[in-house]
């Protein structure tokens, strides 16, 4: 028996079949913390931003279930009323479910105890004591409302995104009597990074009601603590990273963050999808948020942004300024993205023909250290702590060179974005960062960026120079350029990737009931 004949006999005999006659329709609820444009600290919020969508225009049937954080509204939503009891507490909410589309929908897990606040995990550099109560309180939202949703139609597919989401298979799979309508769901579990795992003291278990059935070496034990992440990888049909390098990277100890057995023990239900990019919000010839718009076809625009941005920065803007590349960065500033290079570096990389400017926040001590540096040399680096969409944009635009020295990245979309901005990425050769950029070299065609594998502040400085020597060619900067700006990332590739998963994960999931 094929895997849809074999889903349809245990689920529903009627096979429904997409206008187009061929593929079958799919369900598929996804759970995730972050979402664009409604909460977002990092990409995970870009990812849920554009894949519903890009799975919409595949045909099938997306809902996406998130928190409504404080200051998110979906205005016109029907309000549910939702209770969550998680061990001897309840708590009180309503769900705000939005129709986006034919095709697509959002709910918001209303609970203002858990998601009225000021951060989404994090306040003042400090986690939430409470975060384990308040992930839990979303997968278990999410599940209520999939069970009562009686008119959204069947649910073939329940995605996970991280560990905020990572109860959500485990808790089907432990009760699938009390959730039924997710029960025979294909299961999907996506890591957007594995260093965060989600990890409380084991007591959690019990004070949740979660079951201690769930703490085992097989589900979420992870060294006498409890993992959510690890209940979602234990649990689910299918496992998908962000990246196809960073999926061979991650079942290796040196990036595994100690996941990498359990992540080689799936073998071939492990996939690397590389993430795409939302080519209607990042596009230069439309951005609404440039003061110039401009395509490869005439750059000019361009030039008129790299002035606003050096502006916007206080930093000089005469012919000299202009001539000289300015060099980006945009970026959490945690361990992860490898400021520490940079800044290890600095008094080198400042020291040569380039302006450079950063936008990020984060970690105390990197905040602390990238001001610091810009005190010193005032007129060579521009630093803006904070989050700032407009002004990622304008970077995005305005920049010539951007820098992603990440120590591990399991994508990274912002090197996607700059090559749709025409602004060439110098990456380290990780993760998602290595599947995007074809380095320069001397008659190297296709070039699209420059690349260095050593995580050494002198690999860095190498590579930098390198940059402002090409640079200096205008024909070869220009085919850089040029290389990027035609690469496409749009997501209907990697969309196409998720529906063959969801295949799989259908068909594990009818084998598993067949057991
Ligand atoms: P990560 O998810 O690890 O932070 P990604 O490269 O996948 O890294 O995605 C980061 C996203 O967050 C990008 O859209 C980037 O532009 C955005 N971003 C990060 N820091 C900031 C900031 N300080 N201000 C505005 N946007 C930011
Ligand atoms: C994570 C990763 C980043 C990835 C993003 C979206 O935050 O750090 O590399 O692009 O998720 O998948």
């Amino acid at each position: 028996m094929d895997w849809w004949a074999a889903a349809n006999s245990l689920n529903d005999s009627r096979p429904r079949r997409s206008p187009a006659g061929r593929t079958p329709r799919l369900g598929i609820l996804h759970v995730a913390s972050e979402a664009e444009p409604w909460a977002k600290t990092g990409g995970l919020a870009d990812v849920l931003g554009a894949l519903p969508a890009a799975l919409e225009a595949l045909g099938h049937r997306v809902t996406t279930v998130l928190p409504l954080y404080r200051g998110a509204v979906l205005p016109g939503a029907e309000r549910r009323p939702l209770s969550i009891r998680l061990g001897a507490l309840t708590w009180q909410g309503s769900l705000h479910v939005l129709a986006l589309s034919p095709g697509r929908r959002v709910v918001g897990v209303d609970v203002p105890e858990w998601f009225d606040r000021d951060g989404l995990y994090a306040s003042g550099g400090h986690d939430y004591p409470d975060n384990a109560e308040r992930f839990a309180g979303l997968a278990h939202a999410a599940l209520d409302f999939a069970q009562q949703d009686l008119d959204g139609g069947r649910i073939d597919i329940v995605h996970a995104h991280d560990w905020q989401a990572g109860l959500v298979p485990a808790l089907i799979r432990q009760q699938p009597a009390r959730w039924t309508r997710v029960a025979r769901a294909g299961l999907v579990m996506t890591i957007h990074n594995l260093a965060y795992q989600g990890l409380f003291p084991k007591e959690v278990v019990g004070r949740l009601g979660l079951g201690w059935d769930l703490f085992t070496v097989a589900l979420g034990e992870f060294w006498d603590q409890f993992s959510y992440l690890k209940c979602g990888i234990a649990s689910s049909d299918m496992v998908t990273t962000v990246s196809p390098t960073y999926a061979r990277e991650s079942t290796q100890p040196a990036l595994g963050f100690g996941f990498d057995g359990v992540l080689r023990a799936l073998g071939d239900r492990y996939v690397g999808i590389l993430n795409g990019i939302d080519t209607t919000v990042w596009d230069p010839a439309s951005d609404p948020r440039l003061p110039a718009r401009y395509s490869a076809l005439d750059l000019t625009g361009k030039q008129v942004n790299k002035r606003a941005l050096l502006d916007r920065f206080g930093l000089p803007v005469g012919d000299d300024a202009l001539a000289r590349p300015v060099i980006g960065m945009v970026s959490r500033l945690v361990s992860q993205k490898g400021f520490d290079l940079m800044l290890d570096a600095a008094d080198e990389l400042m020291a040569l023909d380039a302006t450079w400017v950063v936008l990020g926040s984060g970690d105390a001590a990197y905040e602390a250290r990238l001001q610091d540096l810009a005190r010193r040399v005032p007129s060579r680096i521009g630093v803006h702590i904070g989050f700032d969409e407009g002004l990622a944009h304008l970077i995005e635009a305005g920049a010539d060179v951007f820098l992603m020295p990440s120590r591990f990245e399991p994508c990274g979309l912002n090197q996607m974005y700059s090559l749709r901005y025409g602004t060439v990425p110098v990456v380290r050769a990780v993760g998602g960062l290595d599947d995007t950029v074809r380095p320069y070299r001397a008659r190297a065609r296709r070039a699209n960026g420059f690349k260095f594998r050593d995580a050494t502040p002198d690999a860095l400085i190498r590579t930098i120079r390198q940059v402002l020597r090409v640079h200096k060619r205008p024909e070869r900067w220009a085919a850089l350029m040029r290389e990027g700006m035609s690469d496409d990332h749009s997501w209907g590739p990697s969309a196409r990737e998720y529906v063959k998963v969801y295949r799989q994960a259908r068909y594990a999931a009818a084998l598993r009931w067949a057991d």
